[in-house]
């Protein structure tokens, strides 16, 4: 008999194909982007796999209303705050992610997120568009250069190692901190800092930790106030990193100069969200490694890590869970 496996939203036609090449039952949910908690609940039921999108909460409920035939949860993602891995190794149950494909991809989103808030680039964009763009003006639309700042990097894991060596590039002194020092940081002259120094110094702020009991609202009113008036925040990682009603009172008060969101809480952030009142903030709609390659990448990846898990196998990209 064939094993059943849940896909809870629509993902690239590759991977379907990989998985129902896998003689395997595929559930695809495609009545829309993502399933209400209880039509989760109802169809996970006897499934031996679950292909989930950072959307869906795979907590310990869902785990349940699966039952005992669940093996995997894969997760089409890198990130993994949305799965509740612990009660997975509890029950037995393998998770897998999409580490490593989306590197590059997100690296240069955020490299996009420092200029377009450096050089203001949708304030500048919006100008040519709404009439306000008149004669060349000295002083008019002057932003900040990233050519030989520095920039503190919080977290020097991958993603953050990619973004350190684009911003050789830029001329850029590069500061990081994190769990400890990272031997690959040497090699782009990026130096190992604790985090109020790194605050202190930096004029961008680039945050590329996990969202965890450590890191949430790393970024708060105490260490808002701990960077320059003149510094720029850039969060590519998860919205929960950065206390998002802090940060509003800081780009107001002029306690930061800008920040640049490709993460939010909620996502999507409502259209008459208060951030969104700024000129100062940019907001992307979480398309860091929104790229067709890299997607169909990560499609793919996860693909694998769900054929894998329902055949009991070792999963080629599995989540390691820590103590
Ligand atoms: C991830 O993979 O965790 C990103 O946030 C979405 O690509």
């Amino acid at each position: 008999m064939q094993s059943a496996v849940l896909v809870t939203a629509p993902i690239p036609q590759p991977a379907l194909d990989t998985l129902r090449a896998a003689d395997l039952d595929v559930r695809h949910y495609v009545a829309g982007p993502v399933m209400a908690r209880d039509e989760l609940l109802a169809q996970v039921r006897g499934v031996a796999g679950i292909y989930c999108l950072i959307n869906d909460r795979i907590d310990g409920p869902v785990l349940d209303a699966a039952g005992p035939s669940l093996r995997v949860v894969s997760t089409m993602s890198v990130g993994y705050d949305h799965v509740d891995v612990r009660a997975c190794a509890a029950r037995g149950i393998a998770v897998g992610n999409t580490p490593g494909v989306l590197t590059e991809t997100t690296a240069d989103l955020a490299l996009a997120l420092l200029l377009a808030t450096a050089r203001r680039i949708p304030e500048a964009v919006a100008s040519v568009h709404n009439g306000t763009w008149g004669a060349w003006k000295a002083e008019w639309m002057t932003g900040r250069d990233l050519f030989g700042g520095t920039v503190g990097i919080v977290g020097m894991g991958r993603i953050g190692q990619a973004v350190a060596r684009r911003l050789v590039g830029f001329g850029c002194r590069l500061i990081y901190s994190g769990p400890a020092p990272k031997p690959e940081a040497d090699a782009l002259g990026a130096a190992f800092v604790p985090l109020p120094q790194l605050l202190a110094e930096s004029d961008f702020v680039t945050l590329h930790c996990p969202l965890n009991a450590q890191t949430m609202h790393l970024i708060n009113g105490a260490t808002l106030a701990q960077m320059k008036p003149t510094a720029i925040l850039i969060n590519t990682t998860r919205g929960g990193v950065v206390d998002q009603d802090a940060l509003y009172a800081a780009l107001r008060a002029g306690t930061i100069a800008a920040a640049g969101l490709d993460v939010t809480t909620p996502e999507p952030l409502p259209p008459d969200h208060p951030l969104l009142t700024l000129p100062n903030c940019v907001v992307l709609p979480h398309i860091g490694s929104a790229t067709i390659a890299t997607r169909t990448r990560m499609a793919q990846m996860a693909a694998q890590n769900l054929i894998a898990g329902v055949r009991r196998e070792p999963l080629p990209f599995a989540v390691i869970m820590r103590a």
